[in-house]
């Protein structure tokens, strides 16, 4: 897709597939849909006054075949109530608009974007938002559906008439598709199913990266080159498997040579079988989305390269297949992390831990000024949170608040939970440094206090994706979270 700005004579004589008109709760048409609803000869003001309308949160009417106008339908959008509205609110009513308009034909959409709207929700940020969900709402899985393609009809291009404040608005609009982009590709490759997604998959999508962008350059190790650096941890995961666990790390250089870099690492479990201590039955498909930290780290990836941050950014992705198997990690095995410190692995399905704890160690070496690592780590992250917020643990207040505020900012929101000394002691054991799982309840923190112990040495956020990295409950699909956060994290950080 692409966007432009437009600041025609007329809104009237613009010629498009469909024109949208935004309008609040108090009905007060703009100037360009004043000019609208007079060339339809004040069908807007009647829908509006017959209540047939209200400007609610994400409303749509579709106004089909008009006269006098040089699109061919209208599409009324509701924006809610000015007063009360947040950039979620905005959020949500962008992804109504863009499932209203996916029941259309309209390839080249135009919107009145001579809207207000509060000092909140800020105009460019909000113009941003509508590129980046009418983008994500280009997306349809096709790779093993093709029939799903058929009758699609992608919005190929998006002119935003009359907006105010032009180059900013300029800046918001392309910004907003390269995010739109970034989470395609992330819900792309969890949607891929794990006998095509593996990690040899995950890591060749990296190698794509360092060929299309000039600033990325891609590295990945294999088995032999983890167990030379003492990665014994990480490796115990894909032991049962036959595909070749990898590590991949991908360099992006768009700031000073000096500048120390921002960590993003991904756990990238193409398929969790919970290995010898094997899953039940019930939606275990879903498990090929344990690889959907990686997913976006890929998007992220993509997202930042195309709107050129001038910050350094390091992707790691942590890429195996958790199968069971005659050569497969048993409950009680005690392995070596390349930090050295032992770990019994009391339970074989808490293995993104496992992977993580080595990629956190590695990453060190980079002096990171920060480090974020996305994992569907715990089930029990859903019954704390649900599907809304991903959980947020960190040893940094200022990391932590940053993160929380990029995830309000781009409507991916994310909920912090303690990582206290007193949790640390679940996941003691007789047997090693340190047990892969903690008895007496809370999952989501006793993984992160695991996670802790390898990012003792910089600001470090973990980011638990289990509820939010694909909708539940259906229709099945990744969701593409936490890209949008993410990006809005290092936006930030690079301007
Ligand atoms: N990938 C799962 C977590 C998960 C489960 C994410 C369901 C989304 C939906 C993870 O590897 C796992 O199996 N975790 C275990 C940990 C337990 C054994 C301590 C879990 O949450 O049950
Ligand atoms: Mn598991
Ligand atoms: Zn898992």
């Amino acid at each position: 897709m692409r966007a432009f700005l437009k600041n025609p004579g007329s809104v009237t004589e613009f010629s498009a597939d469909l024109l949208i008109l935004p309008i609040f709760a108090d009905k007060k048409l703009s100037k360009a849909s004043r000019d609208t609803d007079r060339a339809l000869k004040k069908q807007i003001s009647r829908l509006l006054d017959a209540g047939d309308f209200n400007g609610k949160k994400g409303e749509t009417l579709l106004l089909p075949g008009v006269q006098n106008l040089g699109t061919k339908h209208v599409m009324l959008w509701g924006c809610g109530d000015k007063g009360s509205l947040q950039r979620q609110h905005w959020v949500n009513a962008c992804h109504q608009l863009s499932r209203a308009l996916s029941a259309t034909k309209a390839k080249h959409i135009a919107i009145a974007a001579d809207f207000k709207t509060p000092k909140k929700v800020p105009n460019s940020w909000a113009l941003q938002q509508i590129s980046t969900q009418l983008t994500r709402g280009n997306y349809r899985y096709t790779t093993t559906k093709k029939s799903a393609a058929k009758g699609l009809c992608p919005i190929e291009k998006i002119s935003f008439l009359g907006a105010s404040d032009t180059a900013n608005s300029k800046h918001a609009i392309t910004q907003g598709i390269a995010i739109g982009d970034g989470i395609n590709i992330a819900r792309d490759l969890g949607d891929l199913p794990g006998n095509i997604c593996t990690p040899k998959y995950l890591s060749s999508e990296a190698r794509k990266l360092g060929r299309k962008f000039e600033r990325i350059s891609t590295q990945v190790l294999g088995e032999k080159q983890m167990g030379e650096l003492g990665m014994g941890s990480l490796l115990s995961v894909g032991h049962g498997s036959k595909e070749e666990s990898q590590f991949i790390i991908m360099q992006y250089k768009g700031g000073k040579k000096s500048a120390q870099p921002h960590v993003l690492v991904g756990k990238g479990i193409t398929f969790d079988t919970g290995g010898i201590s094997l899953k039940p039955g019930a939606k275990m498909d879903e498990m090929k989305f344990d690889m959907c930290g990686a997913a976006s780290v890929l998007g992220t990836m993509h997202a930042l390269a195309t709107m050129n941050l001038p910050i350094n950014v390091i992707g790691v992705i942590a890429a195996a297949e958790n199968m069971p198997a005659g050569n497969a990690t048993k409950p009680g095995d005690v392995v070596t992390s390349m930090a050295g410190k032992t770990i019994e692995v009391l339970n074989t399905d808490a293995e993104g831990r496992l992977v993580l704890c080595d990629a956190l160690h590695y990453v060190k070496r980079f002096k990171p000024a920060s480090v974020v690592d996305m994992a569907t780590l715990t089930g029990a992250c859903i019954v704390a949170l649900g599907h809304h917020a991903s959980g947020l643990l960190s040893n940094d207040d200022s990391l932590a608040d940053e993160l929380l505020a990029a995830g309000i900012a781009s409507g991916d929101r994310a909920w912090r939970l303690p990582i206290w000394d007193e949790y640390q002691e679940q996941i003691k054991t007789p047997y090693a440094d340190l047990a892969n799982i903690g008895a007496g309840g809370a999952g989501t923190i006793t993984a992160a206090c695991f996670l802790s112990q390898f990012a003792e040495d910089y600001r470090w956020a973990h980011l638990d994706i289990a509820g939010t990295a694909w909708n539940q409950p259906g229709p099945k699909g990744a969701s593409g979270r936490p890209v949008a956060l993410l990006c809005q994290y290092l936006q930030t950080i690079g301007s």
